[in-house]
């Protein structure tokens, strides 16, 4: 019996049932090869629950990360060399868990391999990379997952349900937040102290929220600080930012992340999407499994999964890996694969969000509003 912590618990709901995206025999299940096994072994985890995907492969320069994932994963071939994965015809989906500065390339190179690809979020921190992505990833045929793992939280597929059935009317206005003190995340992983920017690294949860309700950004604005907590690790960019948004369809928004501060979380969730629309509001947070919102008779509802979901989404820890938003995401693509309908975020939408986050830096660098530049017309 391995002694990795991962196999204590079951990974089932304790009372709920997981949405389900279908079920296939396990040797006609994409076959999943993960490169970046720290993440990453969370996704190799998450795919036990899954019904469309199997893992089998596994790539770090870490032998210590590779044994790691072997022990979750009893018989997952490994290799520190990344072509050797893409050379595996079993992998039909690579996963990208590596740091941000690393993503652009590696895509790139599973286009250019005929795999198709899932990579974390930020998709990319670079907008000078996004004209070659597109090529390349238009002429593979190949299909992109944006892993945007809060998305596919109880909470907010919840909220989406609900926005899709049109519970809120058109939303005129948002107000999202991912806030997570980051001491152990520089000690862990020192690369993002100055490899990449938080307006992509943490950044990305609000934004990608944002563009979801609010569809395409014509402006924005922010302000940004570096905490005491981010200069004690040497950080010489903001850790702490807020951005004013102006959608293209002139509804607004507000996107705010603070990752130096000191948690409060009974009173705010690391991240919450706020929908004010012109016929309801609510609430989805991460990792609260709670969803608050109020019905036809203005009574405030508070849905809260913990009891019936915390097995799934977090192995029945109270708060830990989010195994299940990640079985969500790699199962939803997988169907949507199948079905050939597309899916969201994609490469394009991916991309978008890349624009508005590279806005987001441009602005806090010239104290100005920024346009943000649209696909078609991309910046050199
Ligand atoms: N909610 C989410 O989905 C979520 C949460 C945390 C991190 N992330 C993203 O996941 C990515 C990885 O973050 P992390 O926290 O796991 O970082 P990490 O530093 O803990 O792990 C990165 C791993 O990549 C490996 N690696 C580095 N270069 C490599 C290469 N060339 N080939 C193979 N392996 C290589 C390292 O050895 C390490 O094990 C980042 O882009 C981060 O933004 C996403």
């Amino acid at each position: 019996m391995s002694s990795h912590p991962d196999f204590l618990p079951t990974g089932r709901p304790t009372v709920g049932h997981r949405r389900s995206y279908g079920e296939l025999p396990l040797e006609r299940r994409f076959g999943v090869g993960v490169v970046g096994l720290h993440e990453g072994h969370t996704l190799l985890v998450a795919m036990r629950a899954s019904g469309l995907c199997l893992p089998v492969a596994g790539c770090d320069l870490s032998s210590e990360k590779r044994a790691q994932a072997e022990d979750a994963c009893p018989g997952l071939w490994t290799t520190d060399e990344y072509d050797a994965l893409l050379a595996r015809p079993e992998v039909d989906i690579v996963a990208v868990y590596t740091p941000d500065p690393l993503h652009a390339d590696q895509i790139e190179r599973a286009f250019r391999a005929g795999k198709h690809v899932i990579c974390t979020k930020p998709l990319v921190n670079d907008p000078t990379a996004i004209p070659g992505l597109l090529e390349v990833g238009r002429a593979s045929g190949k299909r992109l997952q944006v892993g945007q793992s809060t998305r596919f939280g109880e909470p907010f597929q919840r909220q989406r349900e609900q926005f899709e059935a049109g519970a809120f009317g058109d939303v005129e206005m948002l107000d999202a937040h991912y806030h997570h003190r980051m001491d152990w995340y520089y000690e862990k992983s020192p690369w993002a102290v100055d490899t990449t920017h938080w307006a992509y690294l943490g950044m990305s949860h609000p934004v990608d929220l944002a563009r979801w309700y609010l569809g395409p950004i014509r402006e924005v604005h922010a302000y940004g600080t570096v905490t005491s907590l981010a200069s004690e690790f040497g950080m010489k960019t903001p850790d702490a930012i807020v951005a004013n948004l102006l959608a293209e369809s002139g509804r607004i928004g507000r996107v705010a992340s603070n990752f130096g501060f000191h948690e409060l979380p009974k009173a705010r969730a690391l991240i919450e999407c706020f929908l004010m629309g012109s016929k309801g509001t609510s609430l989805a947070r991460y990792p609260d499994l709670r969803y608050t919102f109020h019905d036809a008779h203005g009574i405030e509802v508070e849905e809260d999964y913990h009891h019936s979901m915390a097995g799934y989404y977090y192995r029945h820890e109270l708060k830990g890996m989010h195994y299940g938003e990640f079985c969500n995401c790699l199962d939803y693509f997988a169907s949507r694969l199948l079905s050939g309908e597309p899916n969201s975020p994609d490469l394009e939408e991916g991309l978008g969000t890349v624009l508005l986050m590279g806005a987001i830096v441009e602005s806090l660098e010239t104290g100005r509003s920024v346009r943000v530049p649209t696909l078609a017309a991309p910046r050199p």
